[in-house]
Order: structure tokens, then sequence, then C-alpha cells
């Protein structure tokens, strides 16, 4: 028994050659135990034979190569007076060409990389987006968009008094302004006394390229609360300037939901980071990291 290798659905031609002595020989091909019937090329499986010199040559034929054929065992068969020779084989599938496994071998590392490349920017967002932007300085605000801060810092009360406290909010006033080089509009520094409060409050908050809302656990000094008044309507005036929002809440996470029903349109389309006490005072901290993505890119006149 020989095996014959070959490609499924492409022709075989299998010759069977033998010396013929006897006139009275007869060389054929036998399917398992069946005869193939010679020279009738309209069948899928046939053979044809030729003869010279004493030599016999009976070629089996199959147009196209099937599961059938490979089952099958081909028997080649000389018939003589002086007796019975005969040879099988069977058709075996030849393996693939490599050339698919390459392809599909770069398309797998190819896939794979994708894969990783997107989980790491996933996990490694914030910081590959401040590394560009701020560190080396890829991404810059324009300089001429009209704005001159940029972020006003605006108090907003929380009804269970579990906001951020004042003392909190200065330090990052301060980290804002003397670490990372923001200018920021502050209520009591920026604006002047005798200015009508709400509309001075409007236009700095026009003048400034975020605005960053604080949730303030403690009460508010009088000018403060009178910019709590503004919150309505707000939400309208920020996407017409198209003014994003950071909104700095305290860890407690009642805090959002117990907002006046005026201001919750307003916080719910802000970007919230949440400040965890003294866990978020390092400025290795994630809440550091987060503010700063959510801010415009770092001004220029910091970078060496
Ligand atoms: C094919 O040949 C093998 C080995 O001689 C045998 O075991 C098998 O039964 C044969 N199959 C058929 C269908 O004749
Ligand atoms: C037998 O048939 C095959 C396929 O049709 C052909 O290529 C071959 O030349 C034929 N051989 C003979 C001896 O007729
Ligand atoms: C030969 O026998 C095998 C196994 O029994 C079968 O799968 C195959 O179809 C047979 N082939 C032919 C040409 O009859």
């Amino acid at each position: 028994m020989e095996c014959f290798v070959c490609f499924p659905g492409s022709p075989v031609v299998v010759v069977c050659r033998a010396v013929i002595e006897d006139p009275f020989a007869n060389l054929f091909w036998l399917a398992n135990k069946s005869f193939v019937e010679k020279d009738n090329d309209k069948l899928p499986v046939f053979y044809n034979s030729s003869k010279e010199r004493g030599h016999e040559e009976a070629s089996l034929v199959i147009k196209q190569v099937s599961e059938e054929h490979l089952n099958s065992n081909y028997t080649c068969k000389l018939q003589s007076p002086s007796g019975v020779v005969h040879v099988s084989i069977t058709l075996k599938q030849k393996r693939p060409a490599p050339f698919p496994i390459l392809v599909f071998g770069v398309v797998g590392v190819f896939v794979v990389t994708a894969v990783v490349v997107t989980v790491v920017y996933v996990q490694l967002k914030v910081d590959i987006v401040l590394f560009l932007r701020d560190d080396l300085g890829l991404h810059r605000h324009n300089a001429s968009d009209g704005k001159c801060y940029n972020a006003y810092v605006l108090c907003c009360k929380s009804d269970t008094g579990s906001g951020v406290s004042e003392e909190d909010r200065h330090k990052i006033e301060a980290v804002l302004e003397e670490e990372y080089g923001y200018s920021l509009c502050l209520f009591d520094r920026d604006i002047l006394p005798g200015e009508a409060v709400s509309e001075a409050v409007l236009a700095s908050i026009e003048k400034s390229r975020r605005l960053i809302l604080v949730s303030s656990g403690s009460a508010l000094n009088p000018g403060q609360d009178s910019q709590y008044s503004l919150l309505t309507g707000l939400h309208a005036a920020l996407v017409e300037w198209h003014t994003p929002l950071v909104l700095v809440q305290a860890e407690v996470r009642s805090d959002l939901d117990s907002v006046p029903e005026a201001q919750q349109k307003l916080v719910q389309s802000g970007h919230k980071v949440t400040w965890k006490g003294s866990n978020s005072e390092p400025l290795s901290s994630a809440f550091w990291k987060e503010l700063r993505y959510h801010m415009p890119a770092r001004p220029v006149y910091l970078l060496p």
C-alpha cells in the first residue's frame, strides 16, 4: 500500500507501469474492489492505457479529488496466464501551503498588537495625554481664543455639608496656580467689590477656558452665596461658550444627589473629580492627574 499525496479539488493522474511479456496479459485499475472504466473521460474517475516495446502503462485519472477519493483504495492489477500482480494506493491530503499560515500569522500578530495597544491606552490614557500634551507640549490651546483665564473657580453649596472644605479649596487653587502655572479667576481675589456680582461673575466665566465647580460643605460667605444663584441657567451659557465644566466633589457620593434641581443638569454635564482629603494632597495622586487631564494644556511659559 502506497500513499499518493494530493490537494483536494485538483486533478490527479497515477501512472501504473508494467513490463508485459505475455500478449494475453491485462493491466487495469480497481477502485476499492470494483472496476474503473477505461477511456470514459466523462466520468470523474477513469483510466486509459498505452503500450510500447514490452511496457504497458495504465493511467488512473481523477479529475477532482474529493473526500470520497481520499477514503478509497485504488488497485492497479496485472492479470496474465502466468499469474496476478497488484499494487494498491490511497490518496493522502497534502498539508495546505504555508502561505495562508503566514498570512494568518501576520494578521494574528497585528490583531494582538492592536488589542494590547488599546488596553494599554485605555489603562494609561490620562498619563499618555498628560505626557504628550503637557510634558512634550504637543498640544497648545489657541492663545487667541479670547480667554484670559484657564479656569473660573465657582463654589456651590452642597446640602449634606460633606463638600470640600474651604481650606482644601484654597490648597487646590494654590497648587493649580503655583505648581501647574494655570491662571485662575477667583471670586475673592479677582472680582472687584462694588461690581454687580452676577454680571461680573458671568463675564469672568465667559473669559475662562474651564469652569471648576467646587462643591462646598461649609456655609459660604455672602458674596459667594450670591454666586450660587447664578447656577440656574448657567448650563445653557456654558454650552454656548463651549466651556467645559469640571466638578470637584468630596468623597461622599450622596453629595451629588442632594444638589438642588436647578444645579442637577449643570452638575451632570461636567467631568467629576473626587477630592479624597489627605489622600489627594500629594501631587502624584490620582486627583491631580484627573484634574489636570480635564484642564486645558499647560501654559507655555512654564516649559523649559
Ligand atoms: C483499503 O486497504 C486497507 C489496507 O489494505 C484495508 O484495511 C481497507 O479495508 C481497504 N478499504 C477498502 C474500502 O477496501
Ligand atoms: C489519459 O488521459 C489523460 C487525461 O485526459 C491525458 O492527459 C493522457 O494523455 C491520457 N493518456 C493516454 C495514454 O491516453
Ligand atoms: C471505498 O470505500 C470507502 C470506505 O468504505 C468509501 O468511503 C468510498 O466511498 C469507497 N469508494 C468508492 C469509489 O466506492
